[in-house]
C-alpha cells in the first residue's frame, strides 16, 4: 500500500490512556467497534479502556468478557482493572490476566461505582505495587461532592453553572493528597486523571518532590473550555470534574509547558444526545466523546504557536508510552517502532460536527469549532486503519492488547517514614477543617 506523503508529517500515533468504550453494558452509548473507529479517525493508535462498564471489570471473569468485546477493535488497547472495596482478592487474577493498569474511583461518577475506603485503597495499592503497574485515580472525594450537591438541591439550585459551584476543587486537592500519601506508603505508581484545576497541582508537585512516582493528565476540554462556555453549550458541557475558571485553564497550560502535567488524554465518555440535553443539568449524564477530536484540537494549538509539534508528540504519545510501560525494551527503537503512526496534514482545515463523529455519542461541546491540522492517515503496526480521512473497514479487529509489549519497571522503593509524617499532617488538617460554606 503506497500513499504520497509529501508535505505531510509522520508522528507517532497518540496513546490515549483514558477512554470509556461502554461495552459491555451500555452499547447504546458506544461499543468497541464505534469507539475504536473514532480513535482510528482521530490518529489514536492505542487506547486504555476504563472499567466502569456493566459489569465493571472487577475480576478475571469480567476481564475475559471485555477482551472478547475488544476483539472488534481497530486500534491497540490496554484494559483497566478496577480497584474497589470488595475486589481486593481479585487483583492478582486481573494482573495475571493482562490488565494494563488499574483504576480507582475516589469520587462517584458514571456507573455509580462506590469509592473504596482509604483502608481498601491502601491494601489495593500494596498488592498492585508488586506488579509495578500504574494506578489511575479519579481523584475527587465522594463525601465532599455528595454534601455539596445535597446542599444545592436543597436550595433548589439547578442552573448550569451550579454544577461548578457544587464541585469546589477542594474535592480534588484532598483526593490527590490522600492518594499520593498512600502511594508513598505502599510504593505504588499512580496517575492523576483529568486534572481540571490549578489547586490540585499543589499536592501533585508536593508528592513528586517527596519522590512519589505520580503522573498527571489533563484533557482538551480543560485547556480549551471554561465556565463562560456553560451559557453557550448548556448541559452538554456537564463532565466530571467540571471545566472551571479561565485562570484554571491558563494554569493547566503553564503546567503542561513546565512538565508538571505529563500528558494529554481525552476521557472519551460518550452518551446519547438525549441523555446529554436536559433542562436540569443534574439530569444530564457526565462526559462527552473526545478520542476523535483531540488531535485536530491540539494541532490547532500547534498551528497557533501555543506549543511545538515536538511537545505535542511528547504529551500525546512518548510520555504516556514511557509512563505506562509501553516504551520498548532498552536497545530497541523508540515509540512508533512497531509503526503506530499518524500522518498529519498540519494545514488541513475542518469543522467539528457531532453528526460526523464515529462515536455513537453524537454530541460535543466543540460543535462548530474550526480546526487546523488533522490526521489524514492512521497506521497501527504498519497497517492502515484510517486512510484519506476514511475508516478502513477491513481492519476491524486488527487491534491487539498491549500486554504483549508492556513492561513496567521494577516495584518502587517504599518510603515509610516520610509517608507517615504526611498522613499524620493530613489527618490533623482534616480535624481542624470546617465544612466549606456554600457560596
Ligand atoms: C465518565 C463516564 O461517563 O464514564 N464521565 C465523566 O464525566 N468524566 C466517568 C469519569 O471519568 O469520571
Ligand atoms: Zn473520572
Ligand atoms: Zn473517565
Amino acid at each position: 500500500e503506497r500513499v504520497d506523503v509529501s508535505g505531510l508529517y509522520l508522528i507517532p500515533g497518540a496513546i490515549d490512556v483514558h477512554v470509556h468504550f461502554r461495552e459491555p453494558g451500555y452499547t447504546h452509548k458506544e461499543d468497541w467497534e464505534t469507539g475504536s473507529a473514532a480513535a482510528a479517525m482521530g490518529g489514536v493508535t492505542t487506547i486504555f479502556e476504563m472499567p466502569n462498564t456493566d459489569p465493571p471489570t472487577r475480576s478475571i471473569v469480567e476481564l475475559r468478557g471485555k477482551l472478547a468485546c475488544a476483539r472488534k477493535s481497530y486500534v491497540d488497547f490496554g484494559i483497566y482493572g478496577l480497584l474497589a472495596e470488595d475486589n481486593l482478592d481479585e487483583i492478582p487474577g486481573l494482573i495475571d490476566g493482562g490488565v494494563a493498569a488499574f483504576k480507582c474511583f475516589m469520587g462517584n461518577t458514571f456507573g455509580d461505582l462506590p469509592s473504596p475506603s482509604t483502608g481498601a485503597m491502601l491494601e489495593g495499592f500494596q498488592i498492585i505495587a508488586r506488579s509495578g503497574l500504574r494506578i489511575s485515580l479519579h481523584a475527587e472525594t465522594a463525601s465532599i461532592m455528595a454534601r455539596r450537591q445535597a446542599q444545592l438541591e436543597e436550595a433548589g439550585l439547578c442552573a448550569p453553572t451550579d454544577h461548578i459551584a457544587s464541585r469546589p476543587d477542594v474535592v480534588a486537592v484532598e483526593a490527590v493528597g490522600r492518594a499520593a500519601a498512600l502511594a508513598q506508603w505502599a510504593g505504588a505508581r499512580i496517575h492523576i486523571l483529568h486534572i481540571s484545576s490549578a489547586a490540585e497541582l499543589v499536592p501533585l508537585m508536593q508528592a513528586r518532590a517527596r519522590g512519589v512516582d505520580v503522573t498527571g493528565e489533563t484533557c482538551p476540554h480543560y485547556l480549551l473550555l471554561d465556565r463562560s462556555d456553560y451559557a453557550r453549550v448548556g448541559s452538554v458541557i456537564r463532565v466530571n470534574p467540571p471545566v472551571r475558571e479561565r485562570r484554571d485553564a491558563a494554569a493547566l497550560w503553564d503546567a503542561l509547558d513546565a512538565g508538571m502535567i505529563d500528558m494529554i488524554a481525552t476521557d472519551h465518555a460518550p452518551h446519547t444526545p438525549e441523555e446529554k440535553r436536559q433542562s436540569n443539568i443534574w439530569r444530564a449524564d457526565c462526559g462527552f466523546p473526545g478520542v476523535e477530536t483531540q488531535m485536530p484540537l491540539m494541532l490547532t494549538e500547534v498551528a497557533k504557536g501555543r506549543m511545538t509539534l515536538e511537545r505535542y508528540v511528547a504529551i500525546s504519545s512518548a510520555v504516556p508510552a514511557r509512563k505506562f510501560g509501553l516504551w520498548p525494551a532498552k536497545g530497541r527503537i523508540a515509540v512508533g517502532a512497531d509503526a503506530d503512526i499518524a500522518v498529519i496534514d498540519p494545514t488541513r482545515r475542518e469543522t467539528i460536527e457531532a453528526r460526523r463523529l464515529h462515536s455513537r455519542g453524537k454530541i460535543t461541546p466543540f460543535e462548530g469549532r474550526q480546526t487546523v491540522g488533522a490526521p489524514v492517515h492512521t497506521l497501527v503496526r504498519g497497517a492502515f486503519v484510517q486512510r484519506d480521512r476514511q475508516l478502513v473497514a477491513e481492519r476491524r479487529g486488527h487491534g491487539l492488547s498491549v500486554s504483549r509489549i508492556q513492561r513496567m519497571p521494577d516495584p518502587m522503593p517504599r518510603n515509610d517514614d516520610q509517608a507517615i509524617d504526611t498522613i499524620i499532617a493530613m489527618a490533623q488538617r482534616e480535624a481542624e477543617s470546617v465544612p466549606v460554606a456554600l457560596t
